[in-house]
Parts: structure tokens; C-alpha cells; sequence
């Protein structure tokens, strides 16, 4: 029986539609040559919709969302709005939501594509991030206080802070700003897990798990235990701890000693911007928000390019390597393998670029490429 996926798509602001609509192209592509259905449900959220409706993704939007096993995602962030209205409301709150715990980040240079990093080709630069997605300083458990009475009238209802802050402290010197973070221990051993798991899937030997316990000890003593707990349960696998900034340093000199990476939630973030750059820039880093048992997300690393927005020029690789992610999950491994073969195609022969690697290209044009030699 031909497979009928029905995927909801968010393509968002700035450059996200653009991008979306070249993923959707190469996933059809993909679709009819395997033989299999996809269709789209077209999500409205987005700055735009923001302000013409004050919601960024409602309850109603994510319970519908949470009827189907992947939504496509493009890229989301607008000057118009003060930075995390949409971020937090729309990236954050579907990963939250749907528990989506691994962010999966390949780090892998393809043929063709340079790297800042001299000396260094793509069987050095091949590795995957396993980000923690749900903890750590992320949760939102954070807050502002004696902030000057505006905000604090705001901030806080108890009278016995208005009457004190009603004195002018606009520009105190008191205020405060804070947030916390926490790791579980079923938080910590479900990524550690999935990272093992992974590598033991793919045939590697080693997974280097960053934390920082040489000064946030509590947290991450805590989650190194966890780690070395778990790689008991794989004793053909090499456990490697490694300090959370030690690893940027080696990410630039050696990348060639990782396989699988895994990271809390906030210093993942920090790695795989410079994990994007290393294989080639965030033009070429996809991402998956996946959630094994639940609704995973599929969208580039890369923010919105509100400058770029509307001029056919940003890159669609991420976003349709993305895709690829997004087939591979849904279980259409030909179909994925297909098109991470056809992006490699095409930088590879540099014909049909876009100028973040150099090419005169356009975005459709980019995809019009991958999409032909998916097809074949
Ligand atoms: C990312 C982004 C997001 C994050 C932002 C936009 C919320 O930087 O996906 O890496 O911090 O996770
Ligand atoms: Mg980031």
C-alpha cells in the first residue's frame, strides 16, 4: 500500500516561506519517485500572524499540530517583534509542547562545500550533535525584579514592592536578573540514551558528552553520572567527557575525533552554531526537533533573514536537508538518502549555488536543481 503522510508546515518569517516552498518541491519530488503521498497543511503562525491576531501558536493550533508525527518548519524571527515573541511562541513552545528531547544536528561537510577550517576536508568534519531540547536554561524559569516601577507594577502585584518601588528607581543600580536551569535525571538519561543508541546504530565507537562540571558542579556532576551510568549499558562504545567550552576548541582543531556529541540544552546551542560553520555555514545545517514516540519537528538551525526575505537568494539546503531528516523519521530512508545524495550532487558541482557558497544562483533555482536530480 502507497504510504500517505500528512504534514503540517509553519513556514514562518523572513526568508521561511521561500525556503519551505524548495523543501516541499525536493520532499515531491522524493515522494513520486519512491512512490509514496505527501500533502501539506499550510500553518499561518508567524510574526505576521502575530500581529494581526496577538496569538503565536494557540492551544487549539497545537493540539491540531499534535495529530500528525512531523511538522516542517521554516525559519521564524521579525524585527518587527522584540526578539523571542515568536521564538519563544512558536520554536520553543512546539518543542516543549510536544516533547520533542532530541535535537538532532548533523555536522557533516559535503564534497564540494569549503570550510573556514584549514586543512580540514570532509572525512574530518562528519559527526552528529544530540542536543537536550527540553531543560537546562530553557525551561523559562527566570525573571526580572526592582526594575523601576513600570516593570515592577508589572512584575510584581504585592503591594508592599509598589509602595517601595513607587520611589523613581528607573535607573537603580538594584536590579536584578536571573534564570535557572535544571537537568532531571529521566531528562539526562533519555538524550544520553538516545545519543548511545544512535551511535551503536551507526557503528561508532566513542560519544563525547559536554557538560561543565568544573564550575556548575551540582548540575553537571549530576549529568555526568547519568552519562557514565549509561554507558554502562554499551560497553563497545567509548564514553568521552568533555568540558562544554574545551569542546569548541577541539571542534576547530580536531573535529575529526567526534562521532557523537552529546549536549545539555544551552551550550548544544552554542556548539552546533559553530558545528554549522565548520561544515560550511548555517545555509547548509539542518535540524531535527524529534520526539521518538511523538510529534517531531523538522526545521534549519538558521534564523529568518528578514533582509534576505523575498529576494530569492537565500540558501534552501538546510531546510531541505531538514526534510530529509524529516523523511528519514517517518521511516522513507530511500527517499532521504536520495535527496542528501542530490544536495551533495549539487554543491559538489557548483553550478547551482547560492552566494553564501559562492554561486549566482537563486533559491528556486537551487531547488528546481536538487528536485531534477531527486527525480533522475
Ligand atoms: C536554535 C535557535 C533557537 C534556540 C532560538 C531561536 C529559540 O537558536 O534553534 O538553535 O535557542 O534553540
Ligand atoms: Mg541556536
Amino acid at each position: 500500500m502507497e504510504m500517505d503522510y500528512t504534514v503540517p508546515v509553519i513556514a514562518g518569517d523572513g526568508v521561511g516561506p521561500e525556503i519551505i516552498a524548495e523543501g516541499k518541491k525536493v520532499i515531491e519530488a522524493a515522494a513520486r519517485r519512491e512512490e509514496f503521498q505527501v500533502t501539506w497543511i499550510d500553518f499561518p503562525h508567524g510574526t505576521e500572524h502575530y500581529l494581526k491576531t496577538g496569538e503565536t501558536l494557540s492551544h487549539q493550533a497545537l493540539e491540531e499540530l499534535g495529530k500528525y508525527r512531523a511538522i516542517y518548519m521554516g525559519s521564524l524571527g521579525d524585527p518587527r517583534v522584540p526578539a523571542g515573541v515568536v521564538e519563544m511562541g512558536i520554536i520553543l513552545k512546539t518543542r516543549f509542547y510536544f516533547d520533542q528531547y532530541v535535537n538532532l544536528r548533523p555536522v557533516k561537510l559535503l564534497e564540494g562545500v569549503d570550510t573556514p577550517l584549514k586543512d580540514k576536508g570532509p572525512k574530518d568534519i562528519d559527526f552528529v550533535v544530540i542536543r537536550e531540547n527540553t531543560e537546562d536554561f530553557y525551561i523559562g524559569l527566570g525573571h526580572r525584579v526592582k526594575r523601576g516601577k513600570n516593570h515592577v507594577l508589572l512584575d510584581l502585584q504585592r503591594q508592599e514592592y509598589r509602595a517601595r518601588f513607587d520611589i523613581d528607581v528607573e535607573t537603580s543600580s538594584e536590579e536584578i536578573g536571573f534564570h535557572l536551569g535544571i537537568i532531571s535525571k529521566e531528562g539526562a538519561r533519555r538524550i544520553i540514551q538516545y545519543g548511545f543508541e544512535l551511535a551503536r546504530k551507526k557503528g561508532k565507537n566513542k560519544v563525547t558528552c559536554l557538560d561543565k562540571a568544573n564550575v556548575l558542579a551540582s548540575m553537571y556532576n549530576f549529568w555526568r553520572e547519568v552519562a557514565e551510568e549509561v554507558a554502562q549499558g554499551y560497553p563497545e562504545i567509548q564514553l568521552e567527557i568533555m568540558l562544554a567550552d574545551a569542546a569548541t576548541m577541539w571542534f576547530v582543531k580536531n573535529p575529526e575525533r567526534f562521532q557523537v556529541v552529546v549536549a545539555p540544552n544551552l551550550f548544544g546551542d552554542i556548539v552546533t552554531d559553530l558545528g554549522a560553520m565548520i561544515a560550511g555555514g548555517l545555509g547548509m545545517a539542518p535540524g531535527g526537533n524529534i520526539n521518538p514516540e511523538g510529534t517531531s519537528m523538522f526545521e534549519p538551525i538558521h534564523g529568518s533573514a528578514p533582509k534576505y526575505a523575498g529576494q530569492n537568494r537565500a540558501n534552501p539546503i538546510a531546510t531541505i536537508w531538514s526534510g530529509a531528516l524529516m523523511l528519514d523519521f517517518l521511516g522513507e530512508t530511500k527517499a532521504a538518502d536520495r535527496i542528501v545524495w542530490a544536495i551533495e550532487q549539487t554543491v559538489m558541482e557548483k553550478k547551482v549555488l547560492t552566494p553564501d557558497l559562492g554561486g549566482t544562483a537563486g533559491t528556486r533555482d537551487v531547488g528546481d536543481e536538487i528536485a531534477r536530480k531527486v527525480a533522475g
